[in-house]
């Protein structure tokens, strides 16, 4: 198939694409680069192009014959969606109809969209199941959760069919070092605990000591990026053999402390990891746990690196190599 991959050149994006590059697709990366990285993209065609931009899509999709899309562009900072919702709505939703309509005009019919544990706001339960209460606590997980509303309508109406994937917290880099996690500013606490090692950061501060947890730090499920990008394979096969729309958690299942990635990375690295305890971060669940069943199920997808201790390896393996992210 000729797939159109949007936000390729992020993180989650360019292990897609490495991974699709790898099967007998084409692939065709989209992305405004405002956060991607070019050279994070290994191969297939490139465009530079925002999503918002309607007359540079439709040129995209008449020059390819495009059979579907895998739909990763976004903006997926939950403080700066809580500042600045504006931004999240319009790149989130109104750029993504966008996307819609140029593939409705071109009578594209298949999406797999990245959505987010987000959407759950605060679970009443974990491990957390596709079919438990969707509260979203920011206007980032609202801005995805709308977008798989307008997805269920597009499915009605135009038998546009679609795969959700609600990513827990996707960490680690590809095996074979090229590509790795560089954002900025970065937020994420794998990232953020190896900078440190690296000693970039003084110092990694805990946020939250006194949550009602094993050791008081907020629990996470953290999900390897090949694995997450494996998903969006098998998805997008499963939307070509005429699947049925359907909504899938991505974690691994197994959740982790803060103190525990802490000392795992200390073991993983070698390095003392100075971490200070902090205030808690406003809108941080204690615990956010997948129920990946409904995929292993549905579309036979299995984790790999199920490990905390192999996810936190890859990633140290791309820091390390590239202290500074992609300009190094
Ligand atoms: N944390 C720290 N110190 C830091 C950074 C993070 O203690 O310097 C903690 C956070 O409070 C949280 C955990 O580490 O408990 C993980 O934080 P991340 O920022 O790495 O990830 P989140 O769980 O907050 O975010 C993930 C995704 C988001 C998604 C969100 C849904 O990255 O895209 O889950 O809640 F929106």
């Amino acid at each position: 198939m000729n797939i159109l991959v949007t936000g390729g050149a992020g993180y989650v994006g360019s292990h897609v694409v490495k991974e699709l590059l790898e099967t007998e697709h084409q692939v065709i990366t989209v992305d405004n680069l405002t956060k991607g990285h070019r050279e994070a993209v290994l191969g297939g065609e490139f465009y530079q192009c925002d999503l918002g931009d309607y007359q540079e899509l439709r040129k995209i999709f008449s020059q390819h014959q495009i059979e579907a899309v895998i739909h990763l562009a976004a903006d997926s900072l939950v403080g700066e969606s809580v500042t600045s919702p504006n931004k999240y709505y319009q790149n989130n939703l109104a750029s993504g109809l966008n996307l819609l309509e140029v593939m409705l005009e071109h009578s594209v019919k298949k999406l797999v969209f990245s959505s987010t544990a987000a959407v759950y706001g605060e679970p009443k339960s974990v491990p957390i199941k596709e079919t438990d209460p969707t509260e979203p606590t920011n206007p980032y997980g609202r801005s995805k959760l709308f977008f798989e509303k307008i997805l269920a309508d597009f499915d009605r109406a135009y038998n546009l069919k679609y795969i959700s994937l609600r990513y827990f917290n996707a960490a680690g880099a590809d095996n074979s070092g090229q590509i790795g996690e560089d954002h900025d500013p970065e937020t994420h606490l794998i990232p953020l605990v190896l900078q440190t090692a690296q000693g970039r950061r003084q110092q990694l501060e805990i946020y939250g000591t006194d949550y009602k947890t094993r050791d008081g730090t907020c629990i996470r499920d953290y999900i390897h990026i090949t694995d997450l990008a494996r998903a969006h394979i098998l998805a997008v096969e499963k939307l070509a053999r005429r699947a049925e729309s359907s909504i899938y958690n991505l974690g691994s299942g197994d959740g982790f402390s803060v103190r525990e990635v802490i000392d795992t990375a200390r073991k993983v690295t070698a390095h003392d990891i100075p971490a200070a305890p902090a205030e808690r971060r406003p809108g941080d669940p204690p615990v956010l746990i997948a129920s990946s069943k409904r995929i292993k199920e549905e579309l036979g997808w299995q984790p790999q690196y199920d490990d905390l201790e192999t996810i936190i390896a890859t990633a140290w393996q791309w820091h390390k190599n590239n202290p500074t992210g992609y300009s190094s």
